[in-house]
């Protein structure tokens, strides 16, 4: 831990927002700012990510918060934000709870600094991981994970029992992540409570989120000592996986192969012992919980919008009709689907902000001087709901938002769910097609039925994740009929040129 931290707790080299910001007192902040405190009053620690959509709601596109002796700023107004994904100006800030993540994931791809040399090679060796070849490659796999699911969830229908939603959808994602980047199975449906290596994982994000609001460490001693021990269980179940691959020699040419047998193309350099421990980590949590939030988030509107679940539906008939096993680029012909994914990810983006640094002294919008190094949190959750972007109705689900001429009238860089720049998700094409693939699986075997009492509540630890969300199922009875061949305009490649960032960026 002495290598992130200050004794205060603050990650190393961390800049309170006075230092970077020369004319801070432009920007506003929450009424009744206490002296020592901060802006706590109103805030909670377990909601800081809902507590800053209420804050943006009333202080308008910029705005800071202060909690004890640090204090940051947030963006999220969508002209500010564009300007922060000039990457010519701005590069990913590894600030808060990233940092509060080094102990367990080092210079992993994650939570490396941007000037740390592992970054780029690791980059360079995983990224075709992520190729359209490699996907392909994964494909079947997922369809695997998915048949575990949907027999778990039939058996819960026979049963008359209603479905954990967030629960499942962590198994599914898990143990798709496991089975495709390193052919282990953590056999998680045929447990009955949480495996440890995700308590472990829960419990590593939740600390870090609460870090960042506690002023001095010491309070979190106990806290600590068992982040301690879940770090030490993640270090172990990894260090046992690599064991076993190094044992056993090579898989398929999973993610493990490149991370232990690949070398840079260019250098020849490859990754180090402990750098791979580091990268399964950072493939095996950042690999599934996002994936696993998005896709509730989105199993819970397609519940309370019958209509875009018929639609939806229908779509799946048409586009894979009978089949058992729909194939790889059968899941990118649900454009319908795509865009109820993308919805539930404007609303609720699972990783809700991304830091930004200045790579110079600039002049953010024109308007707020920053020098170089000063940062910002662009808040992903409140860019997506302004209303000179998304509308006065902004708020409402509505997965025609990104209907391709709807796009196409919208600003660049106002969707941002999986980050920007060199520093966005490498996991992004993985997990809209292991999503994709999944909704369009349940949506043609399953009715989904909500309890109407329910009231969306959303959980908080670094990422978002709908809390308590149980669905009834029913089978439906139809069988669709053989699949419509595609149509000209569907049967197009896809514009993705780079396998880690599309068009979009
Ligand atoms: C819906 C699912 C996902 C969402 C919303 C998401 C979101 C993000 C975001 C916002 C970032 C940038 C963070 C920053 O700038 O600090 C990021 C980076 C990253 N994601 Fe994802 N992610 C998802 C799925 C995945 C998957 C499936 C994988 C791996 C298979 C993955 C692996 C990574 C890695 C390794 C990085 C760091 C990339 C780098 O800095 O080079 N993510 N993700």
């Amino acid at each position: 831990m002495a290598e992130t931290t200050t004794g205060t707790g603050l990650p190393k080299g961390f800049r309170s927002a006075e230092q970077g910001w020369p004319e801070l007192f432009r920007i506003p902040h929450p009424p009744h700012r206490l002296p020592l405190l901060g802006d706590v009053l109103g805030a909670s620690r377990r909601t800081p990510l809902q507590d800053s959509l209420r804050f943006a709601r009333e202080l308008g596109p910029i705005f800071r918060r202060r909690a004890f002796d640090r204090e940051f700023v947030f963006v999220w107004g969508s002209e500010l934000a564009a300007d922060m994904a000039d990457e010519a100006r701005f590069a990913k800030h590894v600030g808060l709870g990233v940092a509060n993540l080094r102990p367990v994931a080092g210079d992993g791809l994650f939570t490396a600094y941007n000037h740390e040399p592992n970054w780029q090679l690791a980059h360079d060796v995983l990224a075709p991981g992520f190729s359209r070849e490699a996907m392909a490659g994964y494909h079947p796999m997922m369809l695997a994970v998915a048949d575990r699911l949907m027999d778990h969830w039939d058996r819960a229908l026979t049963a008359g029992r209603s479905v954990d939603v967030p629960g499942d959808m962590t198994k599914l994602t898990l143990e798709t992540i496991a089975r495709t980047g390193f052919g282990h199975d953590f056999g998680s449906f045929e447990r009955s409570r949480p495996h440890p290596f995700v308590s472990a994982m829960v419990g590593t994000l939740s600390y870090a989120q609460r870090l960042n609001t506690v002023p001095w460490p010491f309070l979190l001693r106990r806290a600590a000592r068992r982040n301690d021990a879940d770090i030490a269980h993640l270090n172990d179940t990894v260090d046992d996986l690599v064991r076993a691959r190094i044992a056993d020699g090579p898989g398929e040419g999973d993610l493990l192969d490149r991370m232990l047998g690949t070398s840079h193309p260019e250098t020849g350099e490859r990754l180090s012992a402990e750098n791979v421990r580091r990268q399964v980590i950072t493939f095996l949590v950042a690999g599934h919980e996002t994936t696993s939030g998005a896709l509730s988030f989105a199993l819970h509107y397609l519940s309370r919008h019958p209509d875009v679940a018929a639609r939806a539906r229908a779509e799946v008939d048409r586009v894979w009709g009978p089949t058992a096993t729909p194939g790889y680029d059968q899941v990118a012909r649900l454009r319908y689907v795509r865009r109820v994914l993308d919805e539930a990810l404007r609303l609720w983006p699972t990783a809700p902000a991304f830091a930004r640094e200045a790579r110079e002294d600039t002049v953010l919008g024109g308007a707020h001087p920053m020098r170089r190094g000063a940062w910002a949190l662009v808040l992903t959750a409140m860019l997506h709901r302004d209303p000179e972007v998304w509308g006065a109705d902004a708020e409402r689900f509505d997965p025609d938002r990104f209907d391709p001429k709807a796009v196409r009238t919208r600003a660049p860089h106002t969707f941002k769910p999986f980050g920007t720049g060199a520093r966005a998700c490498i996991g992004r094409q993985f997990a809209l097609h292991e999503a994709t693939l999944v909704l369009g699986l349940l949506l043609r075997r399953y009715e989904f039925r909500s309890d109407p009492a329910y009231r969306l509540r959303v959980t908080e630890r670094l990422t978002l994740m709908p809390e308590g969300l149980r669905l009834n199922l029913e089978r439906r009875a139809a069988v669709p009929g053989p699949a419509v061949p595609p149509a000209a305009e569907e049967d197009a490649p896809s514009a993705l040129g780079c396998p880690v960032r599309g068009t979009a960026d």
